[in-house]
């Protein structure tokens, strides 16, 4: 049975190779991811293959970073495709511009907060002022939200403080850096597990690595997706 919560996201390198992998997870993955390593290997033609020919949910993953003009114009672009979800940086003009882009379509725009494979030094490096990242990400979720945004991306273990937020009320948190107990972390660096991730508010999880990587894909996410349905073995740890 599929599960919407699980997003599996396509890091493959083509079209091609993101097609056979949805063709070997078949029916039980629902929601498929589609990030720029895929755009020059024929990405937008996939995300409508998945939609149109499999019914598939897609989440366009841009990471769509301009001023507000550019911002409004890609976005109306890509609202043309049938998508669900698109990422913007969580910057209010970013996400203004960005929700003016998708006006009078389903399309729902997501604000990134602090991507999860980044830690405080990496902040330091990139001249983001000094704070806790939890706090600064709660921050930037709750300006986001005020922006417009229909949800954030954020790493689970800042999910909880986010759906404490008034602002958050009716939003949607989607979060990476989900990691099955055992699991590699390649670059990520603020993990918890898929349930987890849900039992702190979370509404749908992406999980990459873990899943294509793996030798046995569809083994692997159905494991998550049994993980979703019964959490005790990931709270456990
Ligand atoms: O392979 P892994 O499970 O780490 O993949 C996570 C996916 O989520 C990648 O496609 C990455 O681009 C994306 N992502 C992320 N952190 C964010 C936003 C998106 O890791 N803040």
């Amino acid at each position: 049975m599929s599960d919407d919560r699980l997003i599996v996201a396509l890091d493959v390198p083509n079209a091609l190779a993101g097609l056979q992998l949805a063709e070997q997870l078949g029916d039980a993955v629902s929601f498929y991811k589609i990030g720029l390593g895929m755009l020059t290997g024929g990405g937008l033609a996939l995300a409508d293959e998945l939609k149109r020919e499999h019914g598939k949910r897609i989440f366009l993953d841009m990471k769509l970073f301009d001023i507000g003009a550019t911002i409004e114009a890609a976005v109306r672009g890509l609202a043309q495709y049938d998508l669900d979800f698109l990422t913007v940086h969580g910057d209010p003009h970013v996400v203004r511009a960005a929700k003016e882009g998708a006006s009078g379509k389903p399309l729902k725009i997501l604000a990134v907060t602090i991507l999860t494979s980044l830690d405080r030094a990496d902040l330091d490096a990139g001249l983001i002022r000094a704070g806790d990242i939890p706090d600064l990400v709660a921050e930037r979720a709750g300006r986001a939200f005020e922006a417009g945004a229909d949800g954030v991306i954020a790493s689970p273990q800042e999910a909880a403080m986010i759906r404490a937020l008034p602002t958050a009320a009716g939003k949607l948190i989607v979060t990476p850096g989900v990691r099955p107990v055992g699991a590699a972390l390649g670059d990520q660096k603020r993990v918890a597990t898929p349930a987890e991730a849900i039992a702190d508010g979370a509404d749908h999880i992406v999980v990459g690595r873990p899943i294509w990587a793996a030798d046995n894909p569809e083994a692997a996410a159905t494991a998550i997706l049994d993980e979703l349905r019964n959490p005790q073995a990931g709270l456990s740890q």
